[in-house]
Formats: C-alpha cells, structure tokens, sequence
C-alpha cells in the first residue's frame, strides 16, 4: 500500500474539507500511476461540499473530477503512455466511447465515487488521455470537466457550422471554452455576463457580443435585435429553469439548446414556445474519452489556450481555492497547481 495525501470532504460545508491520506493498493497491469500535477474547480463542486449536487452523496469522498498529472508508473499490460506523459483522466474514466449508460455516470469523479484531489492517482489505462502538446499541466487541468463539455455541447451533440451564432451565460470555464471553440468553427458568440470590465477581454477571446444580465435584464431583446429577430442557432444553457425562458425566446426555429448547469438556480419552465419552434433541447453530461481526443486534436492544431483566473492556489491552501471561487470574482479557471 502506498499511500499519499489527499483532501477529503467528511461533512457537508467548507469546514468540512480536511488533509487525509489516500491509500493506493498495488498497480495492477493494465494500470498507470500518476503524480498530480494541477487541479481546477468547477461549479459543481462547489455543489458537492456544500450538499447542493446531491445531498445523500456518501461520505467522506475525495472531490473534484479535474487533474493533469505525470506518468511516474505503469503496468505491464499499459501500451498507450509512457513514463513522463503529462495526461488527464476522463470525467468518466470507463466512458470511453458510445451512448452514455448508467454504468459511467455512476463512475463520475468526485461524485459518485472518489475524485482526484489527491497527490497520486491510479486509473486503468482506458480512462486516461494524453495532454495537447501545447499545453501545460495546470493549463492540462482545466480539460476534463468545463471544456470537454463545451466541446461535445458545440460538435459532438450537435455539429455548429461557420455563420451559426451563439449564446452562452458568463466568464466561467464552460462559457470560455464555448467562445473559443465558436471562434475557432468561425461561429458567433454572444455573451450575457455581469462582468462588465472583462467585455474587452470576452471580446479579445472571441464573443462578438457582450450583454450585462444584470445591468441589463432584457438581455433576450438585445439578442434578437442583434440576430436581426432571428434568434440564435444554439445556445449553452448554463443558467437553468430560471433562464430556460429567455434562451427560447432567442433561439431561432429549429434552433438547438444544450441544457448543461443550473447557475441561476431551480426555477418553473413553461415549454410550449419550445414545441412551436421545434427547438431541440439536448441534455448534456460532459463527453467520452473518444470526444475528449478529438478536442484535444482541435486544441493542439488552433493552439486552443485555456484561461485561467489570475490567482494560482497550492495544495496546500486548497479550502482558500473554494472561498475564492464560491466568491464568483474569478475568470475563467481557478486552478490549484501541486507547489
Ligand atoms: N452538464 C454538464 O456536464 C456540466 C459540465 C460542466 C458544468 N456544468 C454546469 O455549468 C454551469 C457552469 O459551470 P462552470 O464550472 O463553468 O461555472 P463557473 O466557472 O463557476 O462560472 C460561473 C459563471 O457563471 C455566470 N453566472 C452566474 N450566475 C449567472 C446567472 N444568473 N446568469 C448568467 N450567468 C451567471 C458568472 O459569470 P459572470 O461573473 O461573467 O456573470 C459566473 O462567473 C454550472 O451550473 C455547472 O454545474 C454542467
């Protein structure tokens, strides 16, 4: 046994996220020990300690699904990594391929089972995929969760196609990645965020339009007046019930909306507007391994870079990364490197 430490959450509550050690049994051979690298938060885990995702999740539980780590061992069987591989395993790591079975979702890091906030990692091999060259590890970290989900949003479940326009909600990590990988199929973004002082930096990344939500609370009309009463093609819903209506106000006839999170909290939904404009609604739960490498081509040949907020956390100040992120200041990735 080896065994390493970790965070571990044994109550619901920041105060419930202590230090542990999280015993590895032995490799065995179709397996590959990593060493972690750099974590990064996403909105659900925020959920997850708070008790929000799913209050009956059992404890204690090692969180978060997002990790870049090197290959310091492997299996004899193991033919696709080598040691030094900086990889990432997938939010799923048995969903490699095909439609989503109950088996993989019960098999979600840092959910329903243990996650990777831990200092090394086994995973099968199958589970794991190499990093785009033109990354680095704690750029690595961002992939598994917040991009691969904007990526099979966009071109995996459905295929967005140069002229299409976009909407997305916010300057977190799915928003950004869905500006960039719209920009990169030559798709329009817009944006409704409350950051008003990062539009320049949301225009810079790619969105062709900004609209504060906040300031703003008729946001759906600006969109249709910039879609000439048109509407969108697609939007990345991340705002949930409480936003459903608006984003099918503005999406065109036979347009597409990608139900991926629920930031605006649980609201009441009237969908007759959805059957009269024979809009698609397409649940989204992040993508397979074959998805996550074809993304990470798409990265590697548009030298795809991930943004990441400006305040870099360790490991050891880990319960600060949470307060930091639940504070909603940051823009785009909070990541936790190892030192
Ligand atoms: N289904 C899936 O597979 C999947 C995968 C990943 C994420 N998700 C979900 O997707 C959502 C985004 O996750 P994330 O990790 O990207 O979050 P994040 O990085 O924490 O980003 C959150 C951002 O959303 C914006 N926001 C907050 N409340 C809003 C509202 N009422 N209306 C519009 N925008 C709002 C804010 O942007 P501004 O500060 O710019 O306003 C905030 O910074 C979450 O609900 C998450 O659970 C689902």
């Amino acid at each position: 046994m080896l065994t390493n430490p970790c965070y571990e959450i044994t109550k619901f509550g920041f105060d419930g996220l202590h230090k542990g050690n999280y015993e590895l049994a032995k490799l065995k051979d179709n397996e590959v020990l990593i060493e972690s690298c750099a974590w990064s938060l996403n909105y659900r885990d925020l959920m997850m300690i708070k008790g929000i995702y799913n209050p009956k999740l059992k404890l204690p539980i090692i969180p978060l699904s997002d990790v870049c780590g090197k290959v310091i061992e492997i299996g004899s069987q193991v033919k696709n990594f080598k040691l030094g591989d900086l990889v990432c395993p997938n939010f799923m790591p048995n969903y490699t391929s095909g439609p989503l079975l109950k088996e993989h979702v019960q098999n979600a890091l840092g959910g329903a089972i243990n996650g990777v906030l831990a200092q090394k990692l086994k995973f099968e091999e199958t589970g794991l995929v190499k990093l785009p060259s033109n990354l680095s590890a704690v750029q690595g970290a961002t992939l598994p969760c917040a991009a691969l989900t904007a990526w099979s949003a966009l071109l995996e479940y459905n295929k967005c196609k140069p002229g299409d326009t976009i909407l997305t909600f916010g300057s977190g990590g799915v928003s950004l990645f869905s500006i960039a990988f719209a920009k990169l199929c030559s798709v329009k973004s817009i944006v409704v965020s409350s950051k008003e002082e990062r539009f320049d930096d949301l225009k810079r990344l790619g969105a062709t339009h900004c609209l504060n939500y906040k300031t703003n609370p008729k946001w759906d009309d600006d969109v249709l007046e910039i879609t000439n009463g048109i509407g969108v093609d697609h939007v990345i819903e991340l705002g949930g019930a409480n936003t459903l209506e608006k984003s099918v106000k503005v999406t065109k006839l036979n347009g597409t909306i990608s139900l991926i999170g629920v930031l605006a909290g649980i609201g009441s939904f009237n969908p007759i507007s959805v059957l009269m404009k024979a809009i698609k609604i397409q649940g989204i739960f992040v993508g397979h391994k074959q998805m996550f490498e074809r993304m990470n081509k798409a990265i590697e040949l548009n030298n795809v870079i991930p943004v990441i907020d400006d305040k870099l956390f360790n490991f050891n100040n880990v319960p600060k990364a949470y307060e930091y992120f639940e504070q909603g200041q940051h823009f785009g990735k909070v990541v936790i490197s190892k030192d």
